[in-house]
């Protein structure tokens, strides 16, 4: 199945990825049956793919959705490429990966995910770099991993690692996709996680920003879990916010 990640001509729904946080086959089913028709895709990580496996993946496939794959591979090149090798043969096209592993590891990683994907008939896959984990600080990245850049610089710095090793695209902060998009091309990925609109709750994120910030900061897609899954209304809820990127998106073209 193609998805909607190596596609730039996007709608407000497409930008959306929904964040499956659960452990539960039913919870996914649930989510997937309401909300297919509302977001781009549905985004699987270690949470529910340990608990359920490909059961997970099959169910959100079966009902017609996409799914991205919230690897964050971390590992020698050979380890990572071997691993994305398999995800692609079970049909995960779209996965991540830390930049921090370098560019051998991130340009194994492609070439071998692009072979098997032609191979096995499937999708060109869409590999994106995780920055710097929205939980570090600069306090942290100075003291513990001792890097001397600020995190814009950081973020900055590791993105032309992602574009030099030829993956798709990034996962930073809307913060730092202003940046990012100033300098990048306009093909280049950025997705954005800790996504709050006004009307919902902050839980534990700590940078957040509004859909419409993310609009005008240039990001492509924007993980939205809770501010959906929780809602009382979640349907109401995809449509508040698909609503608010066409507002955004709208004003970006005047
Ligand atoms: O919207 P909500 O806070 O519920 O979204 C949680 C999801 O966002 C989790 O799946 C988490 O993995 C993801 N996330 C992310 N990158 C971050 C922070 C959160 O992908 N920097």
């Amino acid at each position: 199945m193609g998805i909607a990640f190596n596609n730039k001509n996007l709608s407000a729904k497409d930008r959306i990825v929904l964040a499956l946080d659960t452990d539960s086959l039913e919870e996914v089913e649930r989510l997937v049956k309401l909300l297919k028709d509302y977001v781009g895709c549905f985004k699987v990580g270690p949470q529910l793919f340990l608990a359920c496996g490909y059961d997970a993946i099959d169910l959100i496939k079966n009902n017609g959705a996409n799914v991205y794959f919230d690897a964050k591979f971390h590992d020698i090149p050979s380890t990572v490429a071997k691993a994305a090798s398999t995800l692609v043969k079970r049909g995960i096209t779209t996965f991540s990966a830390h930049l921090a592993g370098g560019s051998k590891m991130l340009k194994t990683t492609a070439k071998v995910a692009r072979e098997t994907a032609k191979k096995f008939n499937q999708p060109t896959p869409t590999i994106l770099g995780v920055t710097l984990l929205s939980s570090f600080g600069q306090r942290t990245l100075t003291e513990e991993l001792n890097v001397r850049m600020n995190i814009d610089e950081y973020v900055s710095h590791l993105t032309y690692l992602a574009q030099e090793s030829k993956i798709d695209g990034v996962i930073a902060s809307a913060s730092e996709a202003k940046k990012i998009r100033k300098e990048f091309s306009d093909e280049f990925i950025i997705l954005c996680p800790a996504i709050r609109p006004t009307w919902s709750v902050v839980n534990d994120q700590i940078r957040v920003v509004t859909p419409a910030d993310a609009i005008r900061a240039g990001v492509d897609y924007m993980v939205v879990g809770r501010p959906i899954t929780a809602a009382e209304d979640p349907i109401a809820a995809a449509n508040l916010i698909i609503d608010e990127i066409e507002e955004a998106s709208k004003i970006i073209e005047v």
